[in-house]
């Protein structure tokens, strides 16, 4: 495994694999010394051409923890501000000797055209990409569900809100099939699911709250993605959550030791009550805790596998 891209493609041993390793790392937040050597000589270089605040931190945290030299680039005040282009950008990091971007760019595809282009001694992670995946993220709820449920497989597990512009559902909905789940939901108004096959999705599709997390195991909440609604239906906060917003009444009809997840950043009174936010069920903040174990095993898998194999050998992901 060189780049991590999306989750399609990637088969149940990998995942699986990926999510133990970072168990092993997890106990490590606790230790006196918090470093491992893993990435040791190693440049990572973190590319947010979009906004972040959990993503991009516990990327850098991770890299640390790793031993890795770490280099955050300022898009705000980095030279692509004066024109320069993606590619002459990332020429100019590998003339530094990176080995490893971490991107996140509101265009889908980004992560994969990077890939394309880079050098062959540089691995490429997908922070995020437009609507298209968002797979560190969904592989870091599929670690915080498993350390509460044990296992993926036979849950029934559903994501509620704006699942037309969301890469974090789309590269969920992925990870918890591949996992085997026994069923995933979508929840949402019609206007904010894709308009394909629910098959096609891998996915039950529900257009009432209430009966959509009935003896559910999991259940995800979504922001509505303002910033990639440009036209059509932009639904009022109000209404919003009047219909989709999760309270506790409306979390009554899911299983009784259900968890409450969201992948941040959360809109109170809009997606969901603070009441559940802050409840018992929620796992919201465990997820960003469980973050920085799960990009350092996955950081650490691309980085070590590609160089052990000397550079480029090994299975790619696209
Ligand atoms: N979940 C997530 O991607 O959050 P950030 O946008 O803060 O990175």
């Amino acid at each position: 495994l060189r780049h991590f891209l999306a989750i399609d493609g990637l088969d149940r041993t990998l995942l699986t694999d990926i999510l133990d390793r970072a168990e092993g790392f997890l106990s490590l937040a606790r230790a006196p010394v918090k470093k491992v050597p893993l990435c040791r000589g190693k440049i990572i270089a973190n590319l947010f051409f979009e906004n972040s605040t959990r993503t991009r931190t516990t990327f850098e945290l991770a890299a640390k923890r790793l031993s890795a030299d770490v280099l955050n680039l300022n898009i705000s005040t980095s030279a692509t501000a004066k024109g320069e282009t993606l590619l002459d950008t990332l020429r100019n990091l590998e003339a530094m000797h990176v080995d490893m971007f971490v991107v996140r760019h509101s265009d889908s595809g980004a992560a994969h055209f990077i890939a394309r282009h880079a050098a062959p001694h540089v691995s490429v992670i997908n922070a995020g990409d437009g609507c298209h995946a968002h797979p560190t993220q969904s592989m870091l709820d599929m670690f915080t569900i498993r350390r509460h449920k044990g296992e993926i497989a036979g849950l029934k597990v559903a994501i509620v809100g704006d699942i037309l512009h969301s890469r974090v559902a789309r590269s969920q909905i992925s990870a918890l099939n591949t996992l085997g789940a026994a069923e995933v939901r979508v929840i949402a108004p019609r206007t904010l699911i894709p308009a394909c096959a629910p098959e096609a999705l891998g996915v039950r599709v529900f257009h009432d709250l209430r009966e959509g997390v009935a003896d559910c195991d999991v259940i995800i909440m979504l922001r509505l993605q303002r910033e990639r609604m440009t036209g059509g239906f932009l639904p009022s906060e109000h209404e919003y959550f009047f219909l989709f917003g999760l309270t506790e009444k409306r979390l009554a009809s899911a299983k009784p030791d259900a968890i409450v997840m969201h992948p941040g950043p959360i809109n109170r009174g809009v997606e969901m009550d603070s009441e559940v936010a802050d409840g018992p069920r929620s796992v919201i903040l465990e997820q960003v805790s469980n973050g920085l174990a799960v990009r350092m095993a996955i950081m650490s898998t691309c980085i070590g596998a590609h160089h052990a194999a000397g550079q480029g050998t090994e299975r790619e992901v696209a």
